[in-house]
């Protein structure tokens, strides 16, 4: 339908919902698209009405069943984009057969701090990270037929205050940090933004003409619909007249402020027209796709892939004299087997998953070993030969509020010292969404597996790779530090109303890097039963910004192994403050036990660049780059260096020895 067709009060009506999920028909003269929550699967409410905060809180509202994915913390751990575009066209899957057009996801929002209710839906600390596999999982869904939100735009990262606070935020952190995975992801086309609740340097998000649109839609060239998050609109006149389309869910308020705002001249009908073409233009785009999109996979194949997927995922975080895989014919003693059966944290993103989720004991069964349940009883000393230990965080990890602290659950943090002191062979099985404190144990155990929340199949994966069917090939997508003092920033000391970015750039690997604190585990470090040696570094210089790093890799060991190995990229002097250090390409690659390969990663002008405020834009400086290669954050193999030299008039800080 054009815009034309429609009376100026139709219009007006179009630019907020029908009801909670769904968009304003007009009386049945546009078709139905309906819009649905969430990153890790299908979350459909059954009714359309939307009791916003209690429903959640109160887990009232009724959603269908639906395949349980691993959660976007996990996904990224597997550092393989094909992951995520895999998952995403198996949501959409679920989105077809439930009538769904748009699903309300990814969320790309950087962790700031481990401490974030939400990180379990986040994908990373770092934004290349983040941006490549958001890139691929929009583009799973949408080559099926269903569209996205990219959320939420920007700068919520953290929960407590998510609906009052002001993110103070200075440009280059925002630009650097925050918002590239955006951009990137962008790449992939969205059907739709979605908004934070929060405030962006003293405006909200909703109504933020930089960000909205001089931002997204100026500088990343965003043409589709901007969607406020549920509730976000605090006046639909000035977020319209900052191009938010589409105010969620139905507002009584949006009709009768939108017209106080045309009287007073404040939006014109242009402002409206634009909105209404870009919302007519998203319905269109779904009523077309409905014609042609068909399910491509079965429900069994849906949870084939959760359980492929969680393979790639999960990380082996230690793993002292090779305990792991176990061997066969050893008994294994289960301890809290419901703990494994944590698929996901709460809030909008709360799958309920449509198969009864195995715990690790039946899945070992499976797998032929003998299993004695222990639950939450006291241990005694007639054990098998190793200890499982499913354990979870003590703060139940949600949308709606931050966690406390990185603690595990009192009595799962009791019950592994009590294990540790009878037993040699206790194994830690971490199922939560975000990172944990171990320092009270770790020393006392021999494996450690950090599982996340890793869907409905999570079990079935975490008993092969124990088994030693298949080797676990996960890396970290978030540093795990020591304690909560070693933590870059502090929530106690954020505010209702406002959280000030003082940290800069020190957020995730590179906070770590520059206060020179060692972490527990170190973002991209995971664990595998091969071993992998690297050499043979060569830098190849293909124009001023563009490079080829290649290096081989092979495995030294006797079985087969994927590595996920990390190029970074670090500017020796520079004029203005840089990170030491920044992620700017990876690859996964399965390597034969014995064999070498040899990887090439693209490197391009914005791995060099940093965010120039004075001419706002990305710019390299002329100087020395450092490139490392290694198998984390941490532990960097292989290093060289290359000189920019680009002509000089593209310089702004020229030095006779740089420049000249
Ligand atoms: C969340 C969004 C979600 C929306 C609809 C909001 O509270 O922040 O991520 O898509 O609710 O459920």
């Amino acid at each position: 339908m054009k815009k034309e067709e429609l009376t100026k009060e139709e219009k007006l009506k179009l630019l907020t919902g029908k009801d909670g999920w769904r968009l304003e028909d007009l009386g049945g003269k546009l078709p139905e698209v309906f819009l649905s929550d969430g990153p890790n699967g299908l979350r459909k409410m059954q009714e359309t009405g939307f009791d916003a905060m209690a429903g959640y809180a109160q887990n009232k509202l009724i959603t269908v069943k639906a395949t349980a994915y691993p959660n976007l913390s996990m996904v990224a751990c597997s550092w393989n984009p094909e992951m995520a575009y895999l998952m995403g066209s198996g949501i959409a899957d679920d989105c077809i057969e439930n009538d769904v057009a748009v699903l309300l996801a990814p969320g790309v929002n950087l962790k700031r701090t481990p401490l974030c209710g939400r990180n379990f839906e986040y994908l990373s600390e770092d934004p290349f990270l983040a941006g490549e596999c958001a890139y691929q999982y929009i583009r799973g869904v949408q080559d099926s037929g269903v569209g996205t939100s990219l959320k939420h735009f920007a700068l919520n990262n953290g929960e407590d205050y998510r609906l009052t606070q002001n993110s103070e935020v200075e440009e280059r952190a925002m630009r650097e940090l925050y918002l590239p995975a955006f951009e990137r992801a962008l790449e992939a086309k969205p059907w739709t933004v979605m908004c934070s609740y929060n405030m962006i340097n003293g405006v909200y998000a909703s109504e933020n003409k930089k960000m909205l649109s001089d931002i997204l839609r100026g500088e990343f060239g965003f043409d589709g619909v901007i969607v406020s998050d549920w509730c976000a609109v605090k006046n639909r006149a000035r977020a319209l007249k900052a191009t938010l389309d589409l105010e969620m869910p139905y507002s009584e308020r949006s009709y009768p402020e939108l017209v106080e705002g045309l009287e007073a001249g404040y939006i014109s009908e242009k402002d409206v027209d634009d909105s209404v073409e870009r919302v007519l233009t998203l319905v269109d785009k779904a009523t077309e796709a409905k014609k042609t999109r068909k399910v491509k996979t079965t429900k069994e194949e849906r949870y084939a892939r959760t359980v492929k997927i969680a393979e790639e995922s999960i990380v082996l975080l230690k793993n002292e004299d090779d305990l792991l895989p176990l061997k066969k014919g050893m008994k294994i003693d289960v301890y809290f087997d419901d703990g494994s059966k944590e698929t996901g944290g709460g809030g909008s993103a709360k799958v309920e998953p449509d198969v009864e989720v195995k715990g690790i004991g039946k899945c070992l069964q499976d797998e032929g070993f003998e299993v004695i349940y222990h639950g939450d009883a006291y241990l005694t000393d007639a054990t098998g030969d190793v200890q499982l230990m499913c354990v979870n965080a003590n703060t139940y990890e949600s949308e709606g509020y931050d966690r406390r602290d990185l603690l595990l659950k009192k009595r799962h943090e009791e019950m592994i010292l009590n294990a540790a002191r009878r037993n040699k062979n206790v194994v830690v099985a971490i199922y939560a969404g975000s990172a944990v404190e171990m320092s009270n144990w770790i020393d006392l155990v021999r494996g450690v597996l950090f599982v996340g929340f890793c869907g409905e199949g999570q079990n079935e994966a975490l008993a092969r790779i124990l088994a030693g069917k298949v080797n676990p090939s996960g890396k970290l997508a978030q540093t795990f530090p020591e304690s909560l003092d070693d933590l870059p920033v502090d929530l106690e000391q954020e505010y209702e109303r406002a959280v000030y970015y003082r940290e800069r750039f020190a957020v995730g690997y590179r906070y770590y890097d520059w206060a020179m604190i060692e972490p527990l585990f170190p973002f991209g470090y995971g664990r595998s039963y091969a071993k992998f040696e690297y050499s043979d570094l060569e830098i190849k210089k293909n124009g001023e910004t563009d490079y080829e790093v290649s290096y081989t890799v092979k495995n030294v060991s006797n079985v087969d192994g994927k590595e996920i190995s990390q190029v970074y990229v670090g500017d020796v002097i520079a004029t203005s403050e840089r990170p030491e250090k920044e992620l700017k390409g990876f690859s996964k690659d399965l390597i034969k036990a014995g064999e070498s390969k040899r990887i090439t990663v693209k490197l391009g002008e914005r791995a060099f660049a940093f965010y120039n405020p004075s001419i706002g834009k990305f710019y390299v400086e002329n100087g020395k780059f450092v490139i490392s290669v290694g198998a984390s954050s941490a532990d960097l193999r292989l290093q060289g260096e290359i000189t920019v030299k680009l002509p000089k008039f593209t310089q702004m800080s020229p030095t006779d020895s740089r420049d000249f």
